[in-house]
């Protein structure tokens, strides 16, 4: 099949790969000339385990290919998949400029009847936006429906490639019958591709995220009282996992969950909600949980070393908003970093993939460690705010060696408190006793 995927960026480049390697003829468009030069060389605009090799492979074998002609790419395909990005607007809704640019431009370039699938995150009743916009020009027949993605960063090719489930909201026998022909091999496992309405696909999108974030902020607030009650947020995220209706899944405390979408998704969905008048209470309480959680390694710095935090410096191992992404989009270390260098403390960060987004964001304001040893020389504490696997089992002594005091906070939970003790070093995790 001939598809063209517009926006090329975690998404649209990890749909386009996956689609070229099941055969499919693929040409994935952007505006961003210098990304695209960068695909043709092989050369990845973000950190994705297993997509580079899915690239070159199939870069070589001619099933993809990359393109600034968006023009070309619409003429040249008969199925489209919009995936370019829907950042929140001043209100918080979702801003479908982009996503409604591009329906024009199919419009005005479709060469043939087609599918148009939007796998952007775009909030109830954006189809009949985009239905709008191609219309303004087209001279053929298309069919648009809502494909919404729900791989994760980090697994993403996984994920893609064995999806727990696929959602096509369609409204043509048409549409459906070629969304089930592109989806198939990845299918065979019998996971279900699931036909509905297109606005109940735009819906399930945005609740699934909701869902996932409200475990996150829920069980954050239980960790912090865990830790006020003497109780261990470990035990009882096991003793509640283990019930089937609840699963594990999604049950980690940690330092406020980040990344280029709950935060903004839950925004939207919020602003949705508020647009109809119909009050959703847990997702606000969800928002400001995760503002407030964002604050609890520097609560933990500060029960450390008290309130004077000026002239210390701080090692930070992690700085994604999550392990096995470069993406720093709204992480947790930014928001401490900024509290820290408010408070006169010095930074210097390691992360195993972000060290250049990082450097793009935040300059010279932090220094950069080329390893996480590193970043320990000369500071009075370790913070961990990304759990990745390198951090998860370090040599301890040369951890207490290096750092000036043996001063480790940790918002992962990587380590073991009663191991902590027994090595003399101050710890403080989430929901569990300090050691
Ligand atoms: N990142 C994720 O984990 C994830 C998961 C599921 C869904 N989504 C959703 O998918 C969409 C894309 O997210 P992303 O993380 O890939 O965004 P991204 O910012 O990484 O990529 C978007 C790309 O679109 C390009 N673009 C913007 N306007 C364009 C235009 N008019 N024509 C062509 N290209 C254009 C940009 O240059 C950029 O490369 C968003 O709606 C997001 O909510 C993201």
């Amino acid at each position: 099949m001939n598809i063209s995927v517009i926006g090329t960026g975690y998404v649209g480049l990890v749909v386009g790969a996956c689609l070229a390697e099941t055969g499919n003829n693929v040409c994935c468009a952007d505006i961003d000339q210098a990304k695209i030069d960068g695909l043709r060389k092989n050369v990845l605009p973000i950190y994705e385990p297993g997509l580079e090799a899915l690239v070159e492979r199939n870069q070589k074998e001619g099933r993809i290919r990359f393109s600034t002609d968006l023009a070309e790419a619409i003429a040249s395909a008969s199925v489209l998949f919009i995936a370019v990005g829907t950042p929140p607007g001043e209100d918080g809704a979702a801003d479908l400029k982009h996503v409604l640019q591009v329906a024009e431009t199919i419009g005005r370039h479709m060469t043939r009847e087609m599918v148009v699938a939007t796998k952007s995150t775009v909030p109830v009743g954006s189809a009949a936006k985009v239905t709008a916009a191609i219309r303004k020009e087209a001279k053929f027949a298309f069919h648009v429906c809502s494909n919404p993605e729900f791989l994760k960063e980090g697994d993403a090719v996984a994920d893609f490639m064995r999806p727990d489930r696929v959602i096509i909201g369609a409204a043509s026998d048409y549409a459906r019958g070629v969304m089930a022909e592109i989806y198939a091999p990845f299918l065979r496992t019998g996971k279900p591709i699931l036909f509905m309405d297109i606005a109940s696909a735009e819906m399930t999108k945005y609740a699934a995220n909701g869902m996932l974030a409200t475990r996150i902020s829920f069980m954050n607030e239980i960790a912090n009282l865990c830790e006020q009650l003497g109780a261990n947020v470990d035990s009882v995220r096991r003793g509640i996992g283990s019930d089937s209706r609840i699963g594990q899944s999604f049950l980690f405390p940690g330092p406020g969950f980040g990344g280029s979408c709950f935060p903004k998704d839950i925004k939207a969905l919020g602003r949705m909600a508020a647009e109809s008048g119909v009050p959703l209470e847990v997702l606000a309480a969800v928002e400001s949980a995760n503002e407030r959680q964002k604050q609890v390694l520097l609560k933990k710095i500060r029960v450390a070393f008290g309130d004077q935090l000026r002239g210390r410096r701080v090692a930070l191992w992690g700085l994604a908003f999550k392990a096995g992404t470069d993406d720093m989009r709204e992480s947790p270390a930014l928001s401490l970093i900024a509290a820290l260098l408010e408070q006169g403390v010095t930074v210097c960060a390691h992360d195993p993939a972000a060290m250049p987004n990082a450097r793009a964001l935040l300059g010279n304001r932090i220094d950069y460690a080329e390893t996480n040893y590193e970043a320990l020389a000369g500071a009075d504490a370790l913070v961990v705010v990304t759990d990745w696997n390198e951090y998860r089992h370090p040599d301890f002594e040369r951890v207490k060696r290096t750092l000036k005091q043996p001063v480790i906070v940790d918002g992962r939970n990587l380590y073991d408190v009663e191991k902590m003790r027994e090595l003399g070093v101050r710890y403080h995790s989430i929901g569990r006793p300090s050691a």
